[in-house]
């Protein structure tokens, strides 16, 4: 059984991810999506939002486990027996950011190799920033995102604008 975690903070989940979800499912026999708390980025969702969303999103899709971890990708990785770290590249721009990461993890863990894949390019401008500042001015994201991420977006931004008020 060939594992691959596909790591993120997925704040919140696009079709984008879920492209790439299904791609890895064609080499992978299992998938783990493993949540990053990522505080830094101050996170529209919480953790466990993020994870329920995904857990909806996926549900129809076999061999898949959504999981929250901590601490270094790698000792994550090592621990749940994963072959391979499964990153998206969508453009050029993502390059140089992808690359660091992969060749800090691969000098952390020799064993953890980390697979680019491509998005459909339908998906290739989307990025969950580009998708929370559109909603929160009230744009739409129907077909960039689960429906239920649609949603939870909407129901967010009311919230925040009526705390605002
Ligand atoms: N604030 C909020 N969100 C931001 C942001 C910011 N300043 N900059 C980018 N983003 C969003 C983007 O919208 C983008 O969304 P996408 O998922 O649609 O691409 C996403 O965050 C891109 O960020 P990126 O850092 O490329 O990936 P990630 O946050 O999804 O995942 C981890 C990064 C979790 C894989 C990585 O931080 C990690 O491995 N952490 C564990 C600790 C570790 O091992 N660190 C060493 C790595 S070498």
């Amino acid at each position: 059984m060939k594992l691959g975690i596909y790591p993120g903070t997925f704040d919140p989940i696009t079709n984008g991810h879920l492209d790439l979800i299904e791609r890895g499912l064609r080499i992978f026999d299992e998938l783990i999506i493993a949540v990053a708390p990522s505080p830094k980025k101050q996170p529209l969702f919480t953790l466990e939002e993020r994870l329920g969303l995904i857990r909806q999103s996926v549900r129809d899709c076999r061999n898949v486990r959504v999981e929250a971890f901590n601490g270094l990708l790698v000792s994550y990785a090592r621990d749940k027996g994963g072959v391979a770290i499964i990153r998206g590249l969508r453009a050029v721009s993502d390059f140089e950011y992808e690359l660091q990461m992969a060749l800090m993890n691969r000098r952390l863990d020799m064993q953890v190799e980390t697979v680019f894949m491509m998005p459909s390019e339908e998906f290739s401008f989307i990025t969950s920033t580009i998708v929370k500042e559109v909603s929160s001015f009230g744009g739409s994201v129907k077909g960039l995102v689960p429906d239920v991420v649609e949603t939870a977006l909407k129901e967010k931004f009311k919230i925040i604008e009526d705390i605002a008020e």
